[in-house]
């Protein structure tokens, strides 16, 4: 069966892009089902500085390969046009033959984007990357949304934005409203992207299944993570798409059928960049700062969309179960190991949660009852060693695969890579067993 899958297992920013990016020569098609610019894939492949990949799949950074963007992601057209050419202007190819895009998807308008804004500098706060996501969304279930096929009746598309910006006009502080020459000139910057990435537009539904039925290898690229699941997230601090397994392929138009391995990624750090309930997070303001490390586009621990600094806690256990078993995931990679130490000499490590007076080894899948839960820990030694440059599992301190065992014997599930550096070839394979 020819259909792989990498998905976040945590809250996002897990190191998805980075092991896509060293996996997808493997592949023939390297596809995003899910998301759109709100997420944030940094990539780090040999010889190229590091690059920030937002609604193109990591695939991309491997020539030769197509890469999709699927019927479920919600494409944002001026991001997008821009995105493309700061990966081109690397050196990379971007082109019909080698980007296509879902006529399916939905596309967010200016003025999604102008009232998630709103949303998030008021009362209603939900920490939101303010990438007109939840707004185009709510759009696409009221099935008044816009998808990229509308392009045939550009004047429509046209209306439909103008429209929109008029209706936040209405609600906008009288010092932040547009004049109708600025409305309608952002409506024709709007269009005039649109309208740049017809030569990618297809019916990617029927290339993958094309593809799958040719036998050929599919590699189907996760956004966000399973805590920010609008199903099975910490709802309502959630984004809005199925960062699932199920969400992903359903995002693709494929069936399940074909899944061959599903790879979860989970990181050694423990972050989180919006708001929502974070039962390991750490007060001491000191030592968070010191996990998350300085601003920056690798090594630290900051939002690769908004910059913000991420919030800080002890790894968890306890929510990567509810990931693993929802997800069904056949193997773990595991990025940030090289970070341990920056916790000290110890780190604590959340094996359980008491909740309601009882032990548990998963989370309550209510954002409400994780508020009141607490984290059961184990305490593990730390090293002083730079594992940055080691290449081989048998080279790592023995502490730092004690930790590494500790996740294995506690989740049940082998880990297959773990990431020592942001860079493509900081990775060491483990051996099973
Ligand atoms: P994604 O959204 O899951 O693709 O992850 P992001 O790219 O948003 O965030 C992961 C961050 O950690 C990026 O800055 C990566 O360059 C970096 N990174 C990934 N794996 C490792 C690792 O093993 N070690 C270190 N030091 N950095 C890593
Ligand atoms: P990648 O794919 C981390 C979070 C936001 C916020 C919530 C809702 O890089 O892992 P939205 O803009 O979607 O309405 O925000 O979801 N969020 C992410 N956090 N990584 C991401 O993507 C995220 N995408 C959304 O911070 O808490
Ligand atoms: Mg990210």
């Amino acid at each position: 069966m020819p259909l792989d899958v990498v998905v976040g297992l945590q809250r996002g920013d897990e190191g998805k892009g980075r092991f896509v990016d060293l996996i997808a020569k493997d592949y023939s098609v390297i596809a995003r089902g899910n998301g759109g610019s709100n997420a944030g894939h940094t990539v780090v492949p040999d010889t190229m500085e590091p690059l920030a990949l937002h609604q193109v799949p990591s695939g991309i950074t491997n020539p030769g390969k197509l890469n999709i963007i699927g019927n479920g992601v919600y494409v944002d057209p001026r991001r997008l046009v821009k995105e493309i050419e700061e990966v081109k202007a690397t050196g990379l190819e971007v082109s019909k033959n080698n980007l296509l895009i879902s006529a399916s998807s939905h596309l967010v308008l200016p003025h999604h984007i102008g009232f998630d804004a709103l949303r998030e500098n008021g009362l209603k706060a939900q920490g939101s990357t303010k990438s007109g996501i939840s707004y185009v969304a709510s759009d696409k279930y009221l099935r008044e949304g816009v998808r990229f096929e509308l392009l045939a009746t550009p004047k429509i598309l046209y209306e439909r934005a103008y429209d929109g910006l008029l209706r936040l006009n209405e609600v906008l502080a009288k010092e932040e409203k547009q004049s109708p020459d600025e409305i309608k000139a952002t409506v024709e910057d709007w269009l005039k992207s649109v309208e740049a990435l017809q030569i990618h537009m297809a019916d990617t539904v029927e290339i993958i299944n094309e593809r799958l039925s040719e036998g050929q290898k599919i590699l189907a690229e996760g956004a966000q993570g399973f805590w920010l699941d609008i199903n099975h997230g910490m709802y309502p601090l959630v984004t809005s798409s199925s960062t699932t397994v199920a969400g992903l392929l359903d995002g693709l138009g494929v069936s399940a059928k074909h899944l061959n391995k599903v790879t979860g990624v989970a990181k050694s750090v423990k972050s989180h960049v919006g708001h929502g309930p974070f039962i390991t997070e750490i007060k001491d303001s000191a030592l968070a700062a010191n996990v998350r490390g300085a601003f920056g586009l690798t090594d630290s621990e900051f939002g690769k969309t908004t910059e913000r600094p991420r919030r800080i806690g002890y790894p968890d256990l306890v929510e990567l179960r509810n990931a693993i078993r929802i997800n069904g995931i056949d193997e773990l990679a595991l990025s940030k190991l090289d970070h341990v130490p920056r916790y000290g000499k110890e780190i604590k490590v959340a094996t359980s949660y008491t909740y309601k007076g009882s032990e548990r080894l998963t989370s309550p899948t209510s954002a409400l009852a994780l508020e009141s839960c607490e984290a059961n820990y184990l305490t593990m030694d730390t090293w002083d060693k730079d594992i940055s440059v080691l290449t081989k599992y048998s080279e790592l301190p023995k502490e730092a695969t004690k930790f590494v065992d500790l996740f294995v014997e506690q989740l049940g599930v082998p880990i297959i890579k773990i990431g020592v550096g942001p860079g493509r070839r900081q990775v060491i394979e483990k051996p099973l067993g």
